[in-house]
């Protein structure tokens, strides 16, 4: 939607005025950056969340923000609109600073040469981008091409936003978002593993939207056995993830329908040493992956050597579905970036019910691991809450 920014007076302004201009258009693209209700901050890692103002003169005609991994870029989308509303827009002011690369793992073009076919003459950037090989690269492009570079204009509320983006940068796996439902009391199945369904419609639905945006997701063996998921995208388009699952011995049955749905790819991954049955899956189309122990001869998998596989493989963004005792292990060998809990106004009761979190859980409260960045939203009579651990 076009709109007037910060009015100003007649005549060009003065460095002071330009500059706190500026800082509000940033802070405003900042606020786009974290998305609107389905969007934004919990959508887009590890990519970073970028929000973007497209300007004809003082107006702006054009908003975007980065909302999901693998689609449209901010700058694309605050142009487009800017374009579609039938405006020449002069200015662009993006909370990062333009990316520049091409090839390799790149989903998107190069937003500099998006900008360089566009109207646009000058670019206000709130941050440099902190990827060691990227930057200062696309305002250096910019500049090359005779654009006018405001910036970097940094501050505290920008650098939050990438606060997720520049832990993801240092990791050799994939970013791993964990994802559960779960009763208002905090069961994730009854006492006698009876788990469908917890949620309402609307978050059924969120959930499939959240595999279509992940290039892959994991269970663990429990719930592979006891759930009998199919972890597929049915109730909105989009793509099936890779599925990956944790069975440390392969003692699956053959007959799961992880295992009788060949058309989606599936992997499991087992202790070294445990592969007797692996012929069996493999004859069946499922991969298998031997994965070292934590500790020499332990019966725990080593899960940052697991993720590397998958990364090395080019997964980037896995959606972790189940159960607690494998997402005990995932956080204790510090495996885990995100978590969301889909809460259901419902009470399941039973000590012996599951919980998202198994384990032998922190000794003193103080010792809880914090969520940090954290989001919350109604989706029907849910509520979904959830945060990073940086
Ligand atoms: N509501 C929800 O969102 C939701 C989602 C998923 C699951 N659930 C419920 O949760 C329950 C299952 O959860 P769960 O915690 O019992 O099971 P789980 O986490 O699915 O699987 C646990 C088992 O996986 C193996 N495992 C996991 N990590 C390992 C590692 N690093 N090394 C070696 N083995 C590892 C262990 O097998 P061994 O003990 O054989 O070594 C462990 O007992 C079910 O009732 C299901 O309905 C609910």
């Amino acid at each position: 939607m076009a709109g007037d920014a910060e009015p100003r007076g007649n005549g060009p302004m003065k460095e002071g005025e330009e500059a706190s201009f500026f800082g509000a258009l940033l802070d405003e693209a900042g606020d786009l950056a974290l998305g609107s209700l389905f969007e934004g901050k919990a959508w887009v890692a590890p990519n970073p969340m970028v929000g973007a103002l497209a300007l004809e003169g003082d107006r702006i005609m054009g908003r975007g923000l980065h909302r999901a991994f693998g689609q449209a870029h901010a700058e694309e989308e605050a142009l487009r609109e800017a374009l579609e509303a039938g405006a020449s827009p002069d200015t662009l002011v993006v909370t990062l600073e333009p990316c520049s690369s091409k090839g390799g793992e790149k989903k998107r073009p190069p937003c500099t040469e998006t900008i360089l076919a566009s109207p646009i003459k000058r670019v206000v950037v709130g941050l440099e981008d902190p990827d060691p090989r990227h930057q200062g690269e696309g305002l250096a492009a910019l500049r090359r091409a005779g654009l006018k570079v405001l910036g970097p204009f940094p501050s505290p509320s920008l650098q939050a936003l990438l606060d997720p983006f520049r832990k993801a940068l240092s990791l050799q796996r994939p970013w791993v978002i964990a994802k559960w439902a779960m009763s208002l009391d905090g069961k994730t199945a009854t006492h006698s593993g009876s788990s469908s369904w917890i949620s309402g419609e609307q978050s059924l639905d969120y959930g499939h939207r959240l595999r279509a945006s992940c290039d892959s997701i994991m269970v663990g063996y429990r719930t592979a056995l006891l759930d009998r998921p199919v972890l597929s995208v049915r109730r909105v388009p989009g793509p099936s993830p890779h599925r990956f699952v944790i069975d440390p011995k392969l003692q699956l049955p053959m007959d799961g329908p992880l295992f009788q749905t060949s058309s989606i790819p599936t992997t499991v991954l087992f202790l070294e040493g445990q592969g007797e049955r692996a012929k069996e899956f493999e004859n069946q189309g499922v991969e298998c992956l031997a994965v070292p122990p934590l500790e020499p001869s332990g019966s725990v998998l080593d899960f940052s050597k697991a993720l590397g596989l998958l990364h090395s493989r080019g997964m980037r963004r896995l959606l972790f579905e189940g159960g607690g005792q494998t997402l005990a292990q995932l956080l204790d060998q510090n495996c885990v970036d995100q978590c969301m809990a889909l809460i259901a106004p419902k009470l399941v009761g039973g000590k012996d019910a599951p919980s998202p979190l198994g384990g032998k859980g922190v000794q003193e409260m103080d010792q809880a691991r914090q969520l940090s960045g954290t989001f919350r939203f109604d989706l029907g009579m849910d509520l979904l809450m959830g945060g990073f651990l940086l």
